[in-house]
This record gives structure tokens, C-alpha cells and sequence, in this order.
């Protein structure tokens, strides 16, 4: 099977239904989110996660905000819905496709009639269909620059569970597998998450891709020794002079693929591009509770009164991506002028 039939983000008609990747891999429960209060904590806890799949959660939450603003008296509905819309909009601040996803409902919630929860039900529904298709393209895409028997990295998980299916960086894994491209996968286990240990080896591992997990400090080691030729990351915001913010460590593994002759392959849909910003400078980066980083599933490790600085993502400057994939095309080594001709 190279198609994930993993379902993170699911509408059932009346709820959000989100996997709880927190639990992940050893328990699938599921969080049915019945208004927008509820996605916004979803998405700030991480119960989803991944750029393209917080997007879509915030979509969906802005249905249930438009669905219970009804309820509201009609002097506080606008005010009700703007509030809601700014909640969703900041649950996480790094990923512009959460921002990116709210603006377009926004929008179609100001163009919509009567009807309005079915018109942004269906909207919410084409950006979902939208990701799951620009995956399947950018996964053929990417997989066509791989050469048979391919040694790849990735970090954290950019795969089904981080989109509404098949996956960015995992998508061109995926496509590659099919296609016997690819030799084996290394997956950084993404420390203090572990998104790499908990999500990325055990997707890989149900589609019967070979995946060995390696610790994060040893991917330098791992470059050199056992050839590895290309890095595929996902992103959760592409500037537009094509700086790269992803998970924490994209960027020490981009500076150790460039010493090691290993090619740096960025995976992300436009929905992830973001013009507005200039460069990975404006990018804000999310830090975290220290206590991700001080404990282990709950258990301090760290001496009393040890402290902890806790980013959850970086900058990866341009110069160091070899190919952004997007469901729009490859553009090799980008720069403001690439990025501006293929978002055009
Ligand atoms: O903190 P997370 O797990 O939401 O971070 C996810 C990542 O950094 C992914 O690599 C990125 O969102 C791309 S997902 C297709």
C-alpha cells in the first residue's frame, strides 16, 4: 500500500473529528471538535499539527464559528465571528497556511448569502480536496528527481498525518517507493516532539516503506557514512525570497547535507508560500513551553532549576535549498525572482 489511509482531519457532517496525534502511535482516539473553541485548542496543543492540516482544521472551525454565530444575537454576530476568526487565525503563528486558510474563509464568509454555513462547509471542503490532490502532484514530481536505489533523510513528519492525506516530503516518499526509486528512508526522531519517532517511522512502516529512525544528532554521521542523497523536508512558511521555516534542526541538517554533497528537497504546496513575507527575518517563530524540552512524557530528567529555551522551528536561508516542489512546479535553487514567477 502506498497510499496512507491515515485520516487526521476528518468533517463528519456536524463535527471536526481530529486524530489525536498526542497519542500516537500507540493509541488511535479521536477528538470530535463540536465548536471553534474547541479547534483552537486542538491546534495550539498539537492534538493536530503539520502546516497543511492545522489549515484545514482552522477552515473547518470557522464553520463551527459561523454555525453557532447564528445562535448570537444578531447586534453581537459580527463581533462574535471576527473574535473567532482572530482565535483560529493565532492558534499557531509559524505555518501561514492556518493564516492562509482562515483569510479564505474570511472572505468567503463575506461573500456568502443566506446560505452560509453550507457555502463555507464547501469551501472548508475544497481546501481539504485541494491539499490532498497538490500532495499527489507534488509527490510525482519530486519522486521524478530521485535516481533508483535512493538513501533519503526527512525530519519531523511532513506525511498524511501533518496534511489531508499522502503527504508533502512523505508524498514524494511515497511516489518514490512506488515507483522503486528509493533504497531506504533515515527518519530524524525530531526531538523534544519526536514527531520522527512517534509519526513519520510508524506511517512508513504501515505502508511497508524500510525506515530506520536515527537520532537527530546523528544525521551528520549518517550523511557521510551511508550515502545519502537527498534531505525532503516539508515547510510551513516559504518566504518570498524562498527562506524555508520548518521544524527545529531543518536547518543543521540543509548546512550538513551542503558539506556532504546530499541535495536538499523542499516539499510544499502554494498554500505554504508566503509573498508577503520578505525573507525568513519576518518569520515568527513559535517557542514552546520549556517543559517539552526539561521532561520526557511527563517524567523531569533535567536537574531542579535547570533552564530550557524551546524554538519549534528555523530558518533554512534559501542558498541552502537545492529544489522547492510545489504542486505548481520544481524550481531549482530559489530566490525572489523564481518565487514570484512560479506563485504568478
Ligand atoms: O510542530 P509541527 O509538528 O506542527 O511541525 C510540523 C512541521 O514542521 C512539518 O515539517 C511542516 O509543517 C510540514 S507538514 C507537511
Amino acid at each position: 500500500m502506498t497510499d496512507s489511509s491515515l485520516a487526521p482531519v476528518r468533517w463528519d457532517g456536524e463535527a471536526l473529528v481530529l486524530l489525536d496525534q498526542r497519542q500516537l502511535p500507540h493509541e488511535e482516539t479521536y477528538l470530535r471538535c463540536t465548536d471553534h473553541a474547541e479547534v483552537v485548542a486542538a491546534i495550539s496543543t498539537m492534538v493536530v499539527r503539520g502546516a497543511p492540516a492545522i489549515g484545514i482544521a482552522g477552515a473547518f472551525g470557522v464553520v463551527l464559528a459561523a454555525r453557532a454565530a447564528g445562535k448570537v444575537s444578531e447586534g453581537r454576530r459580527a463581533d462574535y465571528l471576527q473574535a473567532a476568526l482572530r482565535a483560529l487565525r493565532e492558534a499557531r503563528p509559524t505555518a501561514v497556511n492556518l493564516a492562509w486558510a482562515v483569510d479564505r474563509m474570511a472572505t468567503c464568509l463575506a461573500s456568502a448569502g443566506a446560505e452560509l454555513v453550507a457555502a463555507l462547509t464547501e469551501e472548508a471542503e475544497r481546501i481539504f480536496d485541494e491539499d490532498l490532490a497538490a500532495n499527489h502532484r507534488m509527490g510525482d514530481l519530486g519522486a521524478a528527481l530521485l535516481s533508483p536505489g535512493a538513501r533519503v533523510m526527512t525530519h519531523c513528519n511532513a506525511g498524511a498525518l501533518a496534511t489531508a492525506g499522502y503527504g508533502t516530503a512523505l508524498g514524494v516518499i511515497r511516489s518514490a517507493w512506488r515507483e522503486g526509486r528509493l533504497a531506504e528512508v533515515f527518519a530524524t526522531e525530531t526531538r523534544p516532539w519526536l514527531q520522527g519517532a512517534r509519526l513519520t517511522a510508524w506511517e512508513l512502516q504501515r505502508d511497508g516503506i524500510p525506515v530506520r529512525l536515527i537520532t537527530d544528532g546523528s544525521a551528520a554521521h549518517v550523511m557521510r557514512t551511508r550515502g545519502v542523497a537527498w534531505v525532503i523536508v516539508g515547510a510551513d512558511r516559504v518566504a518570498a525570497n524562498g527562506d524555508v521555516a520548518n521544524k527545529i534542526g531543518t536547518y543543521a541538517l540543509a548546512v550538513a547535507a551542503r558539506y556532504h554533497g546530499a541535495r536538499l528537497m523542499v516539499v510544499a504546496p502554494a498554500s505554504t508560500v508566503d509573498l508577503s513575507t520578505p525573507s525568513g527575518e519576518a518569520i515568527h517563530i513559535e517557542e514552546r513551553t520549556p517543559s517539552e524540552v526539561l521532561e520526557v512524557a511527563g517524567t523531569r530528567f533535567a536537574a531542579p532549576g535547570v533552564e530550557a529555551l524551546n524554538p519549534v522551528f528555523d530558518v533554512t536561508p534559501a542558498d541552502l535549498v537545492d529544489v522547492l516542489v510545489t504542486e505548481r512546479g520544481v524550481l531549482e535553487r530559489p530566490d525572489a525572482a523564481g518565487m514570484a514567477a512560479l506563485m504568478a
